[in-house]
């Protein structure tokens, strides 16, 4: 039994991995993609009138502040008019136009959200939230975002009408890569009451699947361990995120005791996509530390803590997915939410950690608030418990959707009386080794 769930996990491992550096495909959210749905609800004199609305399915990425950015192409000379709940960053060459003026004469034109406070006349439901969108698993009634667009010099019937191209969505930096728009049937919206259906007169839908090697060549996050029963940390990796410059100049870091740090970080005030982070070995914007705090008889309890080293970036509605084989029998947890994410039904060893709105849903900017904690308390299934081959640490930790890299396996705090030698299962063994490997090809 023990073998042939191993060797499920490696097939399961191995698939995974040959996949994700060349699709998008995650393992834990198979499913995951971002539709975008564009519903023509009218013709119009010279073109058509669309409600544009992105369904954020996945289980765990959102779109934080500054927010996503939607772009296209025309398939033809098309132009917008206007736009209810969202605006295009540029106006383009309108020069040609006399009297009513476009809103966007641009070929490509970039749009993005409206901010909260719009008036209420420029707004439809879901827009004008900055452009943040929720997850999936986190929040659904929150995972979507709409606008609304008038577009002109487009067809005029579903048969003129041609369907833009090249989408491509920021979020705001890369990651997102959009199929083709496809004509689906068209929408159907009920009214208030359930009592009446209308139709859109022509629908698409677009597809967009993140992959975290499109989005950044190094990881953004790292996991540290440690134990009651062995006095090591085991800290990130070095150079996990990139190294700190040699001597006394500091690439892409800021030190936490330079004079200068009130004036550098006080200058940043919003959410930037590039990190500026504290300097550390690992120089990784945010970690994961893993303790395992206390063992009872029936149960155990592990501390969980996520530490902001970026400057850059407070992070709203941040999430935490963890794989650990004892999931299944979480007992109770502290000021995380939880979910169990099953995407292959009968395992449930995966779990998607939180914060609770208004308490710690906000992971600060690096300094002294720059950090979340939880702890988790596991009752013990016999069969499989064991403090033994770190078996008490988790197998894949993510933070906001990205892989956070683990320490070397035989690295691990192990059991003072557990023999000198590290007795890791050569199944294990192997299987750790590949995702070493995998991580370290999928960043050359
Ligand atoms: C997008 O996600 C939804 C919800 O999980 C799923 O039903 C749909 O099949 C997905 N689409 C693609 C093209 O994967
Ligand atoms: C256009 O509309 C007609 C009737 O309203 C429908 O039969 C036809 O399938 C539609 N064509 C497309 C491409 O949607
Ligand atoms: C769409 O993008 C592809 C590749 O980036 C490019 O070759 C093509 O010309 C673009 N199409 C349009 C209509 O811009
Ligand atoms: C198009 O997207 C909408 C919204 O996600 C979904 O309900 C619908 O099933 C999709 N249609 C197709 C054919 O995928
Ligand atoms: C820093 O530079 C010195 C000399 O150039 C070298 O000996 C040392 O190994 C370097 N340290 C790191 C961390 O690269
Ligand atoms: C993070 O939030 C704090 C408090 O609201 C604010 O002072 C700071 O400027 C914010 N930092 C960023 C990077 O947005
Ligand atoms: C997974 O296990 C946890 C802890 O026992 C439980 O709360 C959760 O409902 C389970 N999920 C599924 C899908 O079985
Ligand atoms: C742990 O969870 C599994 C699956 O939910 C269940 O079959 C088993 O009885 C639980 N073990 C304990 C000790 O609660
Ligand atoms: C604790 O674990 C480390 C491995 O990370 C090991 O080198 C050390 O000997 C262990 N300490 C004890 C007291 O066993």
């Amino acid at each position: 039994m023990e073998f042939f769930r191993s060797t499920i996990l490696i097939v399961f491992l191995l698939s995974c991995f040959s996949f994700s550096a060349t699709d998008a495909f995650d393992a834990l959210d198979p499913n995951g993609n971002i539709t975008i749905k564009w519903d023509v609800i009218n013709w119009s004199p010279d073109g058509y009138v669309a409600v544009v609305t992105m369904f954020n399915f996945q289980q765990y990425r959102h779109i934080q502040a500054p927010g996503w950015t939607l772009g296209w192409t025309w398939a033809k000379k098309e132009v917008i008019w206007g736009m209810v709940g969202a605006q295009t960053t540029e106006q383009g060459d309108c020069s040609k136009f006399k009297g009513n003026i476009p809103h966007c004469c641009k070929r490509d034109p970039t749009v993005i959200d409206l901010l909260p406070g719009t008036p209420y006349n420029q707004q439809i439901a879901n827009c004008c939230k900055g452009g943040v969108i929720n997850s999936w698993g986190q929040d659904p009634e929150t995972a979507v975002s709409s606008f609304q667009v008038s577009v002109g010099s487009a067809g005029t019937t579903n048969k003129t009408v041609r369907v833009p191209k090249n989408f491509t969505l920021k979020a705001p930096g890369p990651g997102y890569t959009c199929g083709p728009a496809k004509v689906v049937k068209p929408t159907k919206f009920f009214t208030n009451d359930g009592r009446r259906v209308t139709q859109a007169m022509m629908t698409w839908n677009v597809t967009c699947t993140y992959s975290q090697f499109l989005a950044q060549k190094t990881p953004t996050c790292c996991v540290s361990l440690s134990s009651f029963y062995n006095d090591t940390i085991v800290p990130c990796p070095t150079c996990t995120c990139g190294c700190q410059k040699n001597g006394t100049q500091h690439g892409n870091c800021v030190d936490q005791d330079e004079p200068h740090l009130a004036s550098v970080v006080s200058g940043l005030g919003k959410n930037n996509y590039a990190p500026l982070v504290q300097c550390t070995s690992h120089m990784c914007p945010i970690r994961i530390h893993w303790h395992v705090k206390l063992n009872y008889k029936e149960y155990w309890r592990v501390k969980v803590t996520i530490t902001n080293f970026n400057y850059n970036m407070n992070y709203t509605q941040w999430n935490l997915v963890v794989q650990h084989p004892n999931f299944d029998n979480l007992t109770q947890l502290f000021s995380f939410h939880y979910k169990s994410l099953t995407p292959y039904g009968a395992i449930n060893d995966t779990a998607m950690l939180w914060g609770m709105k208004f308490y710690n849903d906000l992971l600060m900017q690096a300094g002294p608030l720059g950090n979340v904690q939880s702890e988790l308390l596991f009752r013990k299934d016999m069969s499989t418990f064991t403090f033994e081959k770190g078996w008490a640490f988790p197998h894949r930790v993510y933070f906001n959707g990205d892989n956070c890299v683990m320490p070397q396996p035989d690295s691990y705090p192990y059991m003072p009386n557990a023999g000198t030698v590290w007795k890791v299962s050569s199944l294990k063994l192997v299987v750790t080794l590949m995702l070493s490997m995998a991580f370290f090809f999928a960043t050359v």
